[in-house]
């Protein structure tokens, strides 16, 4: 017999990375009113994003999960959401094209506020101050009064993922993303870029090919397929009071749904069996994911599987790699090899961020460009010796021209990262090296042979 589950069952579990929020009473109000607002996602989408998850599973698909370490309510515009867009439909046209398969596209955007933190309290001179939990929760400024949770900051970051979200379908499906304007993405600092000029080939042998399917009496512009993509949410469930607030039943099938986002994963920090995240995410029927760091076992990982995928549905687990490119051909094989014997269809797909993160000499929280592409290429590598496949990549960036990561074609050093870094949390890749870690994930995928 199954556990019995429901919205607020992970209440009775231990759990980790929650703020303590001052006033009980200010919270219950935000969240209730959270729970009167309309979802943010329908299910029928998030069971459509599961389907794609599947083919991913199973080899015939590949996943580019993107977007920021966490958004901000200072730097949000619809400036910002394009340029980021337009960074991740050119990745996905990269990705397709070489690799030759779909491209899932999900970005961690429209509800990525909430963010976990090493240790609760921050040194600040002779002060102790709570940590910066993200803008669902807390202001960053570096003084007490900043830094303490409102709750009214989950109401704010609810509309903010609404107008969000509202944007990228208007992109999405209103023109935007026609593979007609393939050319049109690469904004001015990326084309000048050594990627930027590859992409401006690849895009011309795109425009090519439809010129060439027009000439054949295809009807290109009325053709769904080439017009409109799909680009899904996605964030850490981390704060389950806001997810809860959003969870609904879909009177389609009855089953429980967390509509604040297609897609919901779980932290490192937070991925305890037995704590509430996993309680939480394992009753709606979203597909989720799960970040697996370097203490992961094989047994650990089969558990995690059962808890939240019992019934082996393809699709509905996606496990995010998150090692370090030096463990990641140690770390990573056991668990391929736990996972392919148990019979659990997963997607499996490449954190190459989290577990590279460095401070740099002058004081920076920033990784180095070379450390991301060698943990992508330690990952496929693990994946063509076990006979897996390398589902894709979830990756921390931005369409601006920031400097918060070193090296790339353009060889930012430490020196240039006081020019413009921005991030309210950890370094992302500005657009030129997402871009060409796009060609260089493309190129391993295509060149690391599998175990013959
Ligand atoms: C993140 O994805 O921003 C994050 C905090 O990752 P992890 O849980 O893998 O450390
Ligand atoms: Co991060």
């Amino acid at each position: 017999m199954a556990k019995a589950w429901s919205p607020d069952s992970w209440r009775s579990h231990p759990i980790k990375q929650q703020p303590t929020w001052p006033d009980p009473a200010e919270l219950d109000r935000a969240l209730k009113q959270i729970a009167s607002f309309p979802p943010l996602v329908f299910a029928g989408e998030a069971r459509s994003l599961q389907s794609g998850l599947a083919q991913v599973a199973a080899g015939n698909a590949f996943l580019l999960q993107a977007g920021d370490c966490a958004e901000s309510f200072e730097d949000f515009s619809a400036n910002n959401i394009r340029e980021k867009l337009r960074v991740i439909l050119q990745m996905a046209v990269v990705l397709t094209y070489s690799i030759g398969v779909p491209v899932v596209k999900v970005g961690r955007l429209a509800g990525q506020f909430a963010k976990p933190r090493s240790a609760d309290f921050e040194r600040i001179g002779d002060d102790e101050i709570p940590s910066f939990r993200g803008h669902i929760v807390n202001g960053e400024g570096a003084s007490a009064a900043a830094r303490v949770p409102q709750p009214e900051r989950l109401v704010q970051a609810y509309h903010q993922s609404a107008a969000t979200l509202n944007l990228v379908r208007a992109f999405t499906k209103g023109g935007f993303a026609a593979l007609d304007r393939v050319h049109a993405w690469n904004q001015e600092f990326v084309a000048s870029s050594p990627a930027g000029r590859r992409y401006d080939q690849l895009a011309n042998e795109i425009d090519r090919a439809l010129r060439f399917m027009r000439a054949t009496g295809m009807d290109t512009e009325s053709n769904a397929n080439l017009r409109e993509v799909d680009v899904w949410t996605s964030h850490e469930a981390l704060l389950i009071d806001y997810e809860e607030a959003l969870t609904r039943v879909d009177t389609t099938t009855g089953s429980w749904y967390d509509c604040s986002a297609h897609m919901l994963w779980i932290g490192e920090r937070t991925r305890d069996l037995d704590g509430a995240h996993v309680e939480f995410l394992r009753g709606v029927g979203n597909p989720v994911g799960c970040k697996v760091g370097p203490s992961m076992t094989g047994e650990q990982v089969i558990d995690l599987c059962e808890a939240l995928n019992p019934a082996q549905i393809p699709g509905r687990l996606t496990l995010i790699s998150r090692m370090g490119a030096d463990r990641v051909e140690e770390c990573l094989p056991p668990l391929l090899r736990a996972v392919k014997d148990s019979g659990h269809p997963v997607v499996w797909t490449c954190d190459p961020m989290h577990g590279n993160t460095y401070t740099s000499a002058s004081g920076r929280k920033t990784r180095h460009f070379d450390d991301v592409i060698r943990e992508i290429e330690g990952f496929v590598r693990a994946h063509r010796a076990e006979g897996t496949w390398p589902g894709g990549i979830h990756v921390e960036l931005t369409g601006e021209d920031v400097t918060e990561c070193i090296g790339g074609a353009d060889e930012l050093s430490d020196a240039d990262l006081d020019h413009r870094y921005e991030t309210v949390c950890d370094p992302r890749l500005n657009g030129r090296q997402s871009l060409e870690l796009a060609f260089r994930t493309a190129e391993l995928i295509r060149t690391v042979a599998p175990a013959s």
